[in-house]
């Protein structure tokens, strides 16, 4: 495009003589008089004079030049089931409560296993996910959360995930911060609440003063004439879990909780990592439909096909039918803890899902940038 003096003065936002001086160098040859109405006809002295003066151009979308929305390529949940084709499953249980309450140790004493003993400073860092087989030949799945201040985002994942959430409170150190806490994620997921108030076999502890604490956060038990049960326990002991077992299993019962086997598999991103030994390795719990190896599935950015899949105490099982955590190799792409997990028909179709994400999310991300760039000239202003 040809331009006068006066127009690159204009873009530069520099006054004309600054643009003459500029020419000195940027059009030492030739003999023209230059004004400020002269058109510069070679590209090359114009830009000269913007790398003399300079001008940095900053390439930036206006908004209606942002890439034209595409049509959706997503991978989107398969409508509800049709109510002939749900089958019980059983249910999902989240503990949580304050940093060493007595989660993990709960856990272990209801599966006979001492996870809290290879923990390191016996501080859960991870959300754990466990299939129990209790007396009665129910199968529950637990999910352990961390207590500690550092991990909110894997409290609110398990809350989120769960159909039931047991709230752990230790007698002797009573409603603390991350027990607060977690009575609000419950809430906010919508997730019924039952309490195990730990510890019991401790000397001196006063239970109805934690169950006065609890209410004062909106938790009334059933002892003091609202509708949460609350019940006395020692996880180290194992006392009166038979007792909380029972309250789970009526709870779960009156849910009565459903999902169909069968269709694609929709289900949940627990925890995924890179590990040292297998690669990369995410624990998935299944929420609809059954896992399969062969499975080709989409979570976030991740996707993969399913190689190997292994239950919570790492063995290995043919397949993963609605509300089992199971650990899944085969990721091409590491999905993140969190992330919706679907089941797509193919691989190219996988590989066409994920296009169509990584360019949304160029999308929204020009948006922003664009949207930061008008405040700022809205600022200016
Ligand atoms: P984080 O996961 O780090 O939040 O801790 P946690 O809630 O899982 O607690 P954990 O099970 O690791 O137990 C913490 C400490 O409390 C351990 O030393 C346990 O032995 C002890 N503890 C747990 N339950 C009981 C109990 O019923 N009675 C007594 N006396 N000690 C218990
Ligand atoms: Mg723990």
């Amino acid at each position: 495009r040809n331009m006068t003096v006066q127009d690159i003065a204009n873009v530069l936002k520099k006054d004309v003589d600054h643009v003459f001086k500029a020419l000195e160098f940027a059009d030492k040859t030739s003999d023209t008089d230059y004004t400020k109405d002269t058109v510069i006809h070679n590209p090359q002295i114009i830009r000269d004079i913007v790398k003399i003066s300079g001008f940095r151009f900053k390439i930036v979308p206006k908004p209606d030049e942002l890439v034209e929305e595409e049509e959706s390529k997503d991978a989107l949940p398969a409508p509800p089931a049709p109510l002939e084709a749900l089958r019980p499953r059983p249910p999902v249980v989240c503990v949580m409560g304050h940093v060493d309450h007595g989660k993990t140790t709960l856990l272990d004493s209801l599966r006979d296993t001492s996870v809290v003993d290879t923990e390191f400073g016996g501080i859960t860092q991870h959300i754990g996910a466990f299939e129990v087989k209790l007396p009665s030949g129910d199968k529950v799945t637990f999910l352990d959360t961390p207590g500690h201040a550092a991990f909110t985002a894997m409290r609110s994942r398990g809350a989120h995930a769960t159909d039931v959430v047991v709230l752990v409170v230790a007698a002797d150190d009573g409603v603390m911060e991350q027990t607060v806490e977690s009575i609000r994620m419950a809430r906010e997921a919508n997730v019924p609440i039952l309490v195990a108030i730990n510890k019991m076999d401790k000397p001196g502890v006063n239970i109805e003063k934690t169950m006065q604490s609890l209410a004062q956060h909106g938790i009334v038990c059933e002892a003091l004439g609202g509708d949460v049960q609350a019940i006395p326990v020692s996880a180290l002991k194992k006392q009166n879990l038979d007792t909380l077992v029972e309250a789970l299993t009526l709870q779960a019962q009156l849910m009565d909780l459903k999902a169909d086997p069968g269709g694609y598999v929709e289900g949940v991103v627990i925890e995924a990592q890179l590990d040292p030994r297998t690669g990369k390795q995410a624990t998935v719990l299944v929420q609809r439909g059954t896992l399969r190896r062969g499975s080709v599935v989409v979570a976030g950015l991740g996707w993969g096909k399913v190689r190997v899949l292994n239950s919570a105490e790492g063995r290995p099982v043919q397949e993963a039918p609605p509300s089992t955590p199971v650990s899944v190799l085969g990721w091409r792409e590491l999905p993140s803890a969190g992330d919706q997990v679907l089941e797509v028909a193919s691989e190219k179709r996988a590989s066409e899902v994920l296009r169509w994400r990584h360019g949304q999310r160029m999308r929204e991300k020009q948006q922003a940038d664009s949207g930061a760039i008008a405040a700022k000239e809205a600022e200016h202003q």
